[in-house]
């Protein structure tokens, strides 16, 4: 029987106290049913329980991204692939998949593990932040040779992804962080359509001259935001997170370096533990009844993955990190259905390689000094001594 009030729960994406007590809600959530209201923002169903979260997420027919999926909205177009519906999704994603796709992953491997050297040579003195002077600075240095993008605009980038990530606009010195982002990429749609260089980047600026389906200036930027922002902090922070894990538990650094065979289960185990992208929302384009409530057309729909990858009935372990627990077909790190993350395979190489290459780098590693966590998924400064 249908309850006369759904549940409600108060859930504000934006409340900074989320940043590190979002856990607590989600259990809330799923104590109410899975799903329940929250009247933040304008209203929205937030969604906590795997199962639920799985069957929305597979259901692009009836729960659509092209509305958004950032709630609130952070000013910027729409994301490429992630923010449209079919039919242009399905353009979108080719797109996409030619350049970080499943067959062209496996090929990135020594590229990334030559950034992942590099970055562990800087630590030659015996200590190196393995947060924002590893994890951070790899992936980004990876998205932007994969690209094609300009090395002296890196600084720049990472700070516009972060404020768009946190919704800092403007930035602190008063500029406006979508406005200058969109600068830069007119200069670097520019920079390729005067002089093409053979890389993705002059790829997809030539595709927004196709004679049969050129893809608009949005879609262009879009492409290369999709890519340049959407593949830096979500690997940076499970990077990092795993790093910070292994750092702090020695019985696992034992077993990995023993068995390392075995660290793609930890990779796993690590983006559903602490799940870098914590919840993207949908658009429902027509009523549905979902966990005993009525969802009506145009409402809107959080899925927390961060919540649904902590599901009891999903995880015998949902707090804890257990080797083996998760696998990629089992949690929602990467979301589920035709947005699943296209850029996964790549996510899990780079995790894996950065966790591999600082072995082969060391014999052991351990913090000299305090993790610093910005978030309950980031842990930005991991100071750790090189042994
Ligand atoms: C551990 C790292 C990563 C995590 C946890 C992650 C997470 C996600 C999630 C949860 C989605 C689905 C969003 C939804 O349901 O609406 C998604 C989609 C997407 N991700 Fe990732 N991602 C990661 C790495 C990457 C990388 C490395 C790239 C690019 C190189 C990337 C690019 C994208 C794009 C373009 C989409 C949209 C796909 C579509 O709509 O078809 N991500 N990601």
């Amino acid at each position: 029987m249908l309850p006369t009030s759904p549940p409600t729960v108060r859930f504000d994406p934006l409340d900074q106290d989320m940043r590190f007590h979002d856990f607590g809600v989600y259990d809330e959530i799923r104590a109410a049913g899975g799903v329940a209201w929250s009247p933040e923002r304008g209203g929205f169903w937030a969604v906590a329980d795997h199962a639920l979260a799985r069957q929305i997420a597979s259901d692009h027919g009836r729960f659509r991204s092209a509305a958004g999926v950032r709630i609130p909205p952070n000013g910027t177009p729409p994301t490429f692939a992630l923010e449209y519906d079919r039919p242009e999704h399905t353009g979108h994603r080719k797109i996409l998949t030619a350049a970080v796709g499943p067959r062209v992953a496996p090929g990135l491997d020594a590229m990334v593990r030559g950034h992942a050297r590099a970055l562990l040579a800087t630590g030659a003195d015996g200590r190196l932040d393995l947060g924002a002077g590893y994890a951070f600075r790899l992936s980004l240095d990876v998205m932007f040779e994969l690209i094609g993008a300009p090395g002296h605009l890196k600084d720049e980038v990472e700070l516009l992804a972060e404020a768009l990530f946190l919704y800092r606009t403007p930035l602190p010195d008063g500029r406006d962080a979508a406005g200058r982002l969109r600068e830069i990429l007119q200069e670097m749609v520019a920079s390729r359509t005067a002089e093409p260089r053979g890389d993705w980047l002059s790829e997809v600026v030539a595709r927004g001259r196709d004679t049969e389906h050129p893809l608009s200036e949005q879609e262009v930027h879009g492409a290369i935001v999709a890519l340049l922002v959407g593949g830096h902090h979500s690997t940076a922070r499970a990077t990092a997170c795993l790093l910070a894990h292994v750092v702090t538990h020695p019985e696992l650094q034992e077993t990995l370096r023993a068995a390392p065979e075995r660290i793609p289960e930890a990779v796993e185990e690590a983006v559903r533990m602490w799940t870098p992208l914590r919840w993207f929302a949908r658009t429902a384009a027509e009523d549905v009844g979902l966990g005993g409530v009525t969802v009506r057309a145009g409402e809107r729909v959080l899925l927390l993955y961060a919540g649904a990858n902590r599901d009891p009935q999903r995880f015998a372990e949902p707090d804890e990190f257990v080797l083996g627990q998760s696998q990629p077909n089992t949690h929602l790190a990467f979301g589920w259905g035709i947005h699943r993350c296209v850029g996964m395979p790549l996510a899990q190489l780079e995790v894996r390689v950065a966790v591999e290459e600082l072995f082969a780098a060391t014999e052991w590693v351990a913090p000299y000094d305090d993790i610093t966590w910005t978030s309950s998924t980031e842990p930005r400064r991991i100071p750790c001594a090189l042994r």
